[in-house]
C-alpha cells in the first residue's frame, strides 16, 4: 500500500518558526492513521507520515492534536457502513478530538495561539498529530477544560444532553430507562440525570465484573443498574416501580431483545429514542405498545443535529454548560485507556471484544 499520492514524507518539516506568535515549536514528525479503502480498521489503517504547510495562510489555522477518542462510529466509518462516507481517499480516521492552536493565518479573527479547539463538523480526520483547517472548521473551548473531557465533548456528552432535553419534558422526580448503561453516552446520561434530579434505570450486559460495574455506575448517580436478564424479572421490576415512577423516556443504543424489554417498562405515552445499534439486531416493538400505550419511537443522530445547528447559540450554550459541569466535577469522563497511534491495532481489537468498560483515546505527545 502506498500513500504517495495523498501523503508525502515529512523529512524537511523541522524547526518551525512561527511568524505571528510567540510559540516557537519544533517537531520532527507529523503522523496520521489513514486508510485508502474501506475495510476492517485493523487491516486497512496505516500509520503514515503526513505533510502540512510550513506557514499557514489566509484564514487557515494549524493545530496540534492533544487527544482523540476511538468511537464505535469511527469503526463503522472505516468499514464503509456509516451514513457519512469520505468522498476521496486516502482519508484520516477519527471524528472528534481536542487540539491546541500552534499557528494562525493573517486573516484569522477569533482564534489565537494556544487556544484549545475541537472540529466543528464531522469526519474531519482527528487521528493525526497535526492538521491545517480553516477558522470556521473549529470551535474554541474554555482554555482550562480537562483535556480528556474536551477530546470527547463533541459526541457523547452532547448526545446524552440532547436526548434528555429534546424529546420529553422531564421534570424532577421523573424517571428514564436506558440500555448500554455503561457506554460512554450512558455514563453521561446517568450523570446528567443525577444533576437534573431524574431517576435512572440502567441496563447493562451480564459480565465477570458485574458487581464492580454496578457499583461504579451507582457511584456516578445511577439509581438502578440491572442486567438484561434482570429487567425481565417481574417481581424485581414491580419492587423498583414501587420506589420510582415508570420511565417516560427510554434511550436505546443496543436494539434487539434488550430494546423490546426496555419498552415493556415504558410508561404510557412514553418515548423511546434509538441512537445506536450495538447488538446489530433490529428493534422489535410489541403491537400493543403502539395501540394501547401510545408509545412514540424516534431516532437521534448528533451529526444531523450539529448540521442543523452548526454555529447556533444553542450549540455554544450546550458546550458551555457541559464544560462547566465538567469543571465542577458534576460530569466525570468515562474511564479512559490512553494509547499512542502505534497502539491502534490492539486498542481497536480490545474495543471490538466488548466489556472493556473504558474508552480508548489516542494521546499525542
Ligand atoms: N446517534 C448518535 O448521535 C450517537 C452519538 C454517540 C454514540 N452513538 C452510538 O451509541 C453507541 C454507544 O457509543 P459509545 O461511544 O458510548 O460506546 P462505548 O463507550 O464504546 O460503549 C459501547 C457500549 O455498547 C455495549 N455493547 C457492545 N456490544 C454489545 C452487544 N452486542 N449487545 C449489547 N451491548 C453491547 C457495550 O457494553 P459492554 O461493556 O457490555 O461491551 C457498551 O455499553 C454506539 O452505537 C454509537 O455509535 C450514537
Amino acid at each position: 500500500m502506498s500513500f504517495s499520492k495523498g501523503f508525502r514524507c515529512l523529512g524537511y518539516f523541522r524547526n518551525l518558526h512561527y511568524r505571528q506568535g510567540v510559540v516557537n515549536h519544533r517537531f520532527n514528525s507529523s503522523y496520521a492513521l489513514a486508510y485508502e479503502v474501506f475495510g476492517e480498521p485493523t487491516e486497512v489503517l496505516k500509520k503514515v507520515p503526513i505533510q502540512t504547510e510550513r506557514h499557514v495562510k489566509g484564514n487557515h489555522v494549524m493545530i496540534k492534536y492533544l487527544a482523540s477518542p476511538i468511537n464505535p462510529a469511527d469503526i463503522n466509518t472505516i468499514q464503509g457502513v456509516y451514513p457519512v462516507k469520505p468522498t476521496s481517499f486516502p482519508v484520516i480516521g477519527g471524528n472528534e478530538g481536542v487540539a491546541e492552536v500552534i499557528q494562525v493565518g493573517p486573516n484569522v479573527k477569533n482564534i489565537k495561539l494556544g487556544d484549545k479547539v475541537i472540529p466543528s463538523g464531522s469526519t474531519t480526520g482527528t487521528w493525526t498529530t497535526h492538521r491545517v483547517l480553516t477558522e470556521k472548521d473549529l470551535i474554541v473551548l474554555d482554555k482550562n477544560i480537562d483535556t480528556m473531557f474536551a477530546a470527547q465533548i463533541a459526541v457523547n456528552p452532547c448526545t446524552a444532553y440532547r436526548m434528555m432535553q429534546d424529546f420529553v419534558k422531564l421534570k424532577e422526580g421523573d424517571s428514564i430507562i436506558q440500555n448500554g448503561g455503561n457506554s460512554a453516552v450512558g455514563i453521561y446520561v446517568i450523570q446528567l440525570a443525577k444533576f437534573w434530579n431524574i431517576r435512572s434505570i440502567n441496563v447493562i450486559r451480564d459480565r465477570p465484573d458485574l458487581e464492580q460495574t454496578k457499583e461504579y455506575l451507582k457511584s456516578l448517580g445511577a439509581d438502578y443498574v440491572l442486567t438484561e436478564e434482570e429487567i425481565r424479572k417481574r417481581e424485581l421490576m414491580d419492587k423498583i416501580f414501587s420506589d420510582i415512577s415508570k420511565p417516560k423516556l427510554a434511550l436505546n443504543c443496543v436494539g434487539g431483545q434488550c430494546a423490546t424489554d426496555c419498552v415493556r417498562h415504558l410508561d404510557d405515552d412514553g418515548t423511546m429514542v434509538t441512537y445506536g445499534g450495538m447488538s446489530k439486531k433490529p428493534v422489535v416493538i410489541p403491537t400493543g405498545s403502539f395501540i394501547f400505550k401510545n408509545h412514540k419511537y424516534v431516532g437521534y443522530w448528533q451529526t444531523r443535529w450539529n448540521m442543523m445547528n452548526f454555529n447556533s447559540s444553542q450549540r455554544h450554550k450546550m458546550l458551555e454548560e457541559l464544560t462547566e459541569l465538567s469543571a465542577n466535577k458534576k460530569l466525570i469522563t468515562p474511564k479512559v485507556i490512553q494509547v499512542s497511534l502505534d497502539e491502534y491495532k490492539e486498542a481497536i481489537e480490545n474495543m471490538q471484544k466488548g466489556f472493556s468498560n473504558a474508552k480508548y483515546v489516542f494521546k499525542f505527545d
